[in-house]
């Protein structure tokens, strides 16, 4: 299939992209770009693609944006439930962390999913991958972390495999068995530790065996946070899994700084996320490794809060900075990577282009799939968007809408 007459072709070419040079969109004015089965065969000109490919189908574009499927790095998809009652609460005064330490928050969510069915904790979960894939989103990576005991974790972990097995969304999992204390552990929180680290990795490697599908392992991530894991369980956890063989994850810095960032720059982690209270030593430390940055701005928004990533000093330390929603329905429930740009225009100060890089080819790099996902070059996933606009800007600069028309994921076209 050649598509063609796209106003401009977003290629993103040329691998993640470093401190300033973040927003490098290697834009082709009418292109287009030749696709064979799953795979991207050629980009270049209409022109040129045409004139060598005349009898291939072709998909007009007809002046419209073309651009890499949006790739969301950071989500909670998969949940049972919701909690508008505490929304409710925290617009009254109540804060996230007070929530959490008198049993609710994470916890309410945890009772919800634990009792829901299979089926119906799938079909919730399915509405929700439905709606990121409508909103441009190609590729999400997902958590567990409302089990909170190894089977229930493994349960939602079985939903996500399920789910990627289905398509069109394309899911990358991660465990997070560490999302919170477990309620069976409340006053014991080295002894959930322990068990996480000695019990629940081992035993997702052998589920993993067993029913990962041939996959690549899933990664581990941990809360480390006040309430949830301090840093020195956060290391041990993470040193755990990696010692199985995980890739890792980190949630640093979303309410408080209990030095996180550094922890997963020293321990090689693929990501370090939400990074709100994330100190110039941090900054530093993730800049000088491959660890992304990943911001997640609808959580600040989410709670009404008015601190953001500091992501222009990420940027000025040379970092890697990606985008993510965190769909999860304490803090922010929303899997638009549409709106995310928009929030990162205007709170995190980057241009659209350096927001559209960030969700793409460098929100890619956060999930260690920057080899075959996140860009139109010849030999990558066949991932696109096709935008109902004719400038890129576009995105970022309207927000509250859906300027996907088309998805062409691995290959196939679906139309909204
Ligand atoms: O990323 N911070 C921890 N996890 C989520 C919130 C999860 C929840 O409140 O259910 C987050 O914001
Ligand atoms: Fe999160």
């Amino acid at each position: 299939m050649l598509i063609h007459s796209a106003s401009q072709l977003l290629t993103l070419a040329g691998g993640p992209q470093r401190g300033a040079d973040l927003g490098r969109l290697e834009i082709i004015p009418d292109g287009a770009v030749l696709v064979r089965g799953e795979t991207i065969a050629a980009v270049g000109s209409s022109a040129e693609l045409r004139a060598a490919y005349p009898d291939e189908p072709a998909f007009d574009a007809a002046g419209r944006v073309v651009m890499p499927g949006l790739v969301d790095p950071h989500t909670h998809l998969v949940w049972a439930g919701d909690r508008a009652a505490e929304f409710d609460l925290r617009l009254q005064g109540k804060s996230y962390l007070d929530i959490l330490a008198a049993g609710g928050g994470i916890l309410s969510t945890v009772r919800a999913t634990r009792s829901a069915s299979p089926e119906s904790l799938l079909e919730q979960t399915r509405q929700r991958a439905r709606d990121l894939f409508r909103h441009g989103t190609t590729t999400a990576e997902a958590k567990t972390g409302y089990g909170l005991d190894i089977r229930s974790e493994l349960a939602q972990m079985q939903a996500l495999l399920d789910l990627d097995a289905e398509g069109p969304l394309e899911i990358i999992p991660t465990f997070l068995g560490a999302h919170a204390i477990a309620p069976e552990y409340k006053d014991d929180p080295e002894g959930y530790t322990d068990l996480l680290c000695s019990e629940a990795h081992p035993a997702l490697l052998e589920w993993w065996q067993s029913h990962g599908g041939g996959r690549p392992l899933p990664f581990v991530d941990v809360f480390c946070e006040r309430g949830a894991f301090n840093l020195a369980q956060s290391r041990r956890i993470l040193e755990s899994a990696r010692a199985l063989g995980f890739g890792l994850k980190l949630h640093a810095d979303e309410f408080e700084n209990l030095g996180g960032a550094s922890l997963a720059a020293e321990l090689g982690a693929v990501s370090a996320d939400h990074l709100v209270k994330t100190s110039p030593a941090d900054i530093a430390a993730m800049a000088r490794t491959g660890t992304v940055a990943v911001s997640l701005p609808c959580t600040p928004f989410g709670l009404a809060e008015a601190h953001y990533t500091p992501a222009r000093d990420i940027l000025a330390a040379g970092g890697l900075l990606a985008l993510a929603s965190d769909i999860n329905p304490g803090t922010a429930w929303c899997g638009n990577m549409q709106f995310v740009i928009a929030l990162a225009c205007r709170y995190l100060r980057l241009t659209p282009g350096q927001a559209v890089a960030a969700a793409t080819i460098n929100a890619a790099a956060a999930i260690g799939c920057a080899a075959r996902l996140g860009s139109l070059e010849p030999g990558k996933q066949a991932d696109l968007i096709v935008l109902s606009v004719d400038d890129y800007r576009h995105l970022g600069y309207r927000f509250g809408i859906n300027l996907v028309t088309h998805t062409i994921k691995k290959g196939q076209i679906y139309a909204f």
